[in-house]
């Protein structure tokens, strides 16, 4: 009997769920606050592949699709809310093949060309210079141009830039006027090259640096109104594994620099591919298994910069060159029946918290990674929308990007806490992770992410410095980790409200198990 009564016990302990106990407790302090968030963490990616530009962007001034001078409306309402900083173009791999005069003029006389890159399909050129910057002034966003260091030469790259941004009436500048623009584009930031330790053209690190010095040096914004704080900012080419070789030959490069030639930037590219090259994790129908060992192989960014940036540190201190994460996100396998040069996959509440995380990341690097751009916008990788024809919809990480837009350029506040663990199928994670900020207004702003895929989790937000006096809160979660938008059903994953409670300045809330939540706070 007593032993009936103990297993009895046994049992009702055991089947308690884990969120009964489970409180974790936040300390935020406003009075200190920290680096800025830069906005262009908040970056985009467009390349020239599968369906990123041609249908995702460009339809054509013909199309029955609503369109302004062939750019979707659609997109274009949908990317203006997310007040995107800046749009990585043409590639990618893309960048190091692309000549940027079969680009311009008359559609009809603009050359067909193969893009070798992705799946060797016909190129038409329609979406060339001209239609990027419209693009992109259309959304209110800023150029981030990556020029070819591959297979092109100095002086191509110097004269797109003259035909981009030169203010004297220079016989490119004419060009470009004739073209429909008289008045020059701002080129906000330059790509020296991509991956040039790979598809970039397979360089070593000494061989990339000449090159990278050369181009920096002559490859020169033209338009004498953007100097100074204005000034457009390069970025060298920097690693894609964890090792540190590249960045250390760049940097010590750079230490050394003189007059001749500058870089703001060094770039870095890491994809959550949890099982390895080729990626292998469906993006629909996956379970549990396949969630938690996505996020743990996320988090590995944190380690990742924290190499990269001892090397930085040892020849930059003051943190003059910028990381600029510039392709970062899930790779999956490509959809079944898809062209799998296209890596066209879907996007689930998974793929919404592997962002969060890695935006918090980068939120607490902030003070070196002031630019990051994930791969990639439209139909492509972990995407902020997918089309099909006329079909258009919202992805749940666009929701998020769109639920972090207050942490643009706000000043990161810390935020001590717990997180606590849980573990699935051997892969232990943190229960929670959260970051937060005070905007130019001098509103708080809290994030917490939910990574467990079960339980909701009691917080309890004590916050010093201000007295928070009331709280707003919206969260982006789904009926399982799979769960992703389709164009039947475009709305199964999308923010809602949800209930916070303020008394003397501490807030409680729950957040429901794989969620996003971000809590607005009035002092
Ligand atoms: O984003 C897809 C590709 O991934 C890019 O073209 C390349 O730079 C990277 O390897």
């Amino acid at each position: 009997m007593r032993r009936k009564l103990f297993f009895a016990i046994m049992a009702a302990i055991l089947s308690v769920p884990a969120f009964a106990a489970d409180r974790i407790h936040l300390s935020l302090d406003a009075s200190k606050p920290g680096p800025k968030i830069d906005r262009n963490i908040f970056g985009q990616f467009a390349e020239n592949l599968g369906h990123g530009l041609y249908e995702g962007i460009w339809v054509g001034p013909d199309s029955s699709i609503p369109n302004t001078r062939g750019v979707r409306n659609d997109v274009v309402a949908a990317l203006r809310e997310l007040k995107v900083p800046n749009v990585r173009w043409p590639g990618g791999c893309f960048a190091d093949q692309y000549h940027w005069r079969k680009g311009i003029g008359p559609a009809e006389k603009r050359p067909a060309t193969v893009n070798s890159a992705w799946g060797d399909v016909i190129d038409t050129n329609a979406f060339g210079t001209d239609e990027f910057m419209d693009f992109i002034q259309q959304i209110g966003s800023t150029p981030y141009v990556s020029i070819n260091v591959g297979s092109g030469t100095p002086q191509e790259a110097t004269e797109w830039l003259e035909y981009m941004t030169a203010a004297a009436p220079t016989a490119l500048a004419k060009e470009r006027a004739a073209n429909g623009h008289p008045e020059p584009y701002k080129v906000g930031f330059l790509g020296i090259g991509n991956e040039s330790w790979d598809c970039g053209g397979a360089m070593t690190p000494d061989y990339y640096v000449s090159l990278m010095k050369v181009y920096s040096r002559f490859v020169l914004n033209m338009n004498p109104a953007e100097r100074g704080k204005d000034q457009m900012l390069k970025i060298a080419v920097g690693p894609g594994t964890p090792d540190t070789e590249w960045t250390e030959a760049v940097m010590k490069a750079w230490q050394r620099h003189t007059w001749a030639w500058d870089i703001n930037g060094v770039s870095l590219h890491w994809y959550t591919v949890p099982n390895g090259w080729p990626p292998s994790t469906a993006s629909e129908n996956f379970g549990v298994d396949d969630y938690v060992k996505t996020l743990k192989s996320t988090l590995f960014m944190d380690d990742f910069l924290r190499k990269q940036e001892a090397v930085m540190d040892k020849y930059d201190p003051e943190k003059k060159v910028t990381l600029s994460v510039d392709e970062w996100g899930a790779w999956h396998a490509p959809l079944s029946g898809s062209n799998p040069a296209f890596l066209v996959q879907q996007n689930s509440i998974r793929d919404a918290i592997l962002a969060s995380l890695n935006l918090n990341i980068f939120a607490r690097h902030a003070d070196r990674v002031r630019m990051a751009n994930i791969a990639q916008m439209i139909n492509v990788l972990q995407a902020m929308i997918l089309t099909d024809k006329e079909k258009f919809l919202l992805t749940p990480t666009y929701y998020v990007f769109k639920m972090y837009v207050p942490f643009q350029d706000a000043a990161a506040v810390p935020v001590a806490f717990d997180a606590g663990t849980f573990t699935h199928g051997g892969v232990t994670l943190p229960r929670v992770d959260a970051i937060a900020a005070k905007d130019s207004s001098g509103k708080l702003w809290l994030e917490i992410t939910n990574l467990d895929p079960a339980n909701p989790v009691a917080i309890d937000a004590d916050v010093t410095g201000v007295t928070a006096k009331s709280a707003k809160a919206e969260t982006l979660t789904a009926p399982t980790v799979d769960s992703i938008n389709t164009f039947e059903s475009p709305s199964t994953v999308e923010p809602k409200s949800t209930a916070v409670k303020v008394q003397d300045s501490k807030l409680s809330l729950t957040v429901e198990p794989r969620s996003i939540t971000v809590v607005s706070i009035e002092q």
